[in-house]
């Protein structure tokens, strides 16, 4: 049984087509990379896995069951680190946890447990009272990810975890999430920083224009492509992102 299964999925919005008829699926176990240009559709897709986004056709299902049809059953069995911070920048790590788990039907003891286990790892304790708006960027992004684990979930979806996040806390959240993913949770990621997925992701799809260009292991693709090149330059070549999606030159 597939951990993330998506056929034909299609979002259009107010005429714009998001996403355009894709399918993929994410095996239980793996590190899954989802990459593509800013605008290219990952986000919409991820939101139609957790139920946020209402898909326009198509389905969704998480470990057999469809996302629409079991929206509480889907959404129990993920934890999700979403790009934008959907926090209340006034509530506290803490309470940001406990509020996540008592949602997912955790006993409070064992959330308050778990909350306290998160909160040491991720080097969150001593700013556990701390408003989340006073945190900086990679604390936000570290409670974000203490949140989607707290009800352990079986799929992590891992939405741009690392933006703006400095290179010494990447390295630290990379090698957290192989320990997560060998205690077997299921990942999909998304990132701008294609070393980082060249490091974890097993698989990785490249979307652009709301299309799949490619899906493929990583280690086979980057021996496809003569063995000697990075990632990046396989990626920049199959995306054509030169250019951002509407045509004009990257803002520097
Ligand atoms: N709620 C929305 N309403 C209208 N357009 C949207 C909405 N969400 C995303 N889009 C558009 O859909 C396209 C895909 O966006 P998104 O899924 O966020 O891409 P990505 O995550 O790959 O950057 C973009 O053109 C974006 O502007
Ligand atoms: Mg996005």
């Amino acid at each position: 049984m597939e951990a993330l299964d998506v056929q034909h999925l299609k979002k259009v919005y107010d005429g714009m087509t998001a996403v355009d008829d894709i399918s993929f699926s994410v095996h239980e176990g793996e590190f899954f990379g989802f990459l593509g240009p800013n605008g290219a559709g990952k986000t919409t897709t991820i939101g139609a896995a957790v139920g946020l986004v209402n898909p326009t056709s198509g389905t969704v299902s998480v470990f057999g069951h469809d996302v629409v049809k079991d929206y509480r059953k889907t959404r129990a069995l993920i934890g999700l680190s979403p790009q934008e911070f959907n926090v209340d920048m006034f509530r506290h790590a803490w309470e940001t946890l406990i509020n996540n788990a008592g949602y997912f039907g955790v006993q409070r003891a064992v959330a308050r447990e778990r909350a306290e286990r998160l909160l040491k790892r991720f080097g969150l304790w001593e700013h556990r009272f701390k408003r989340f708006q006073s945190l900086s960027g990679g604390m936000k992004r570290r409670v974000l990810l203490a949140r989607a684990l707290i009800h352990q979930p079986k799929l992590l979806i891992l939405d741009e975890p690392t933006a703006g996040v400095d290179v010494e806390l990447r390295h630290w959240l990379w090698k957290e999430l192989k320990t997560i993913q060998k205690q077997g949770t299921t990942i999909l990621l998304t990132t701008h920083y294609l070393e980082e997925a060249e490091q974890l992701c097993e698989r990785v799809a490249m979307i652009t224009h709301g299309k799949i260009a490619l899906i493929e292991n990583t280690a086979d693709l980057i021996k496809r492509y003569g063995g000697h090149k990075k990632l990046e330059e396989i990626y920049l070549q199959i995306t054509g992102s030169d250019t951002t999606e509407d045509g004009n030159a990257p803002a520097v």
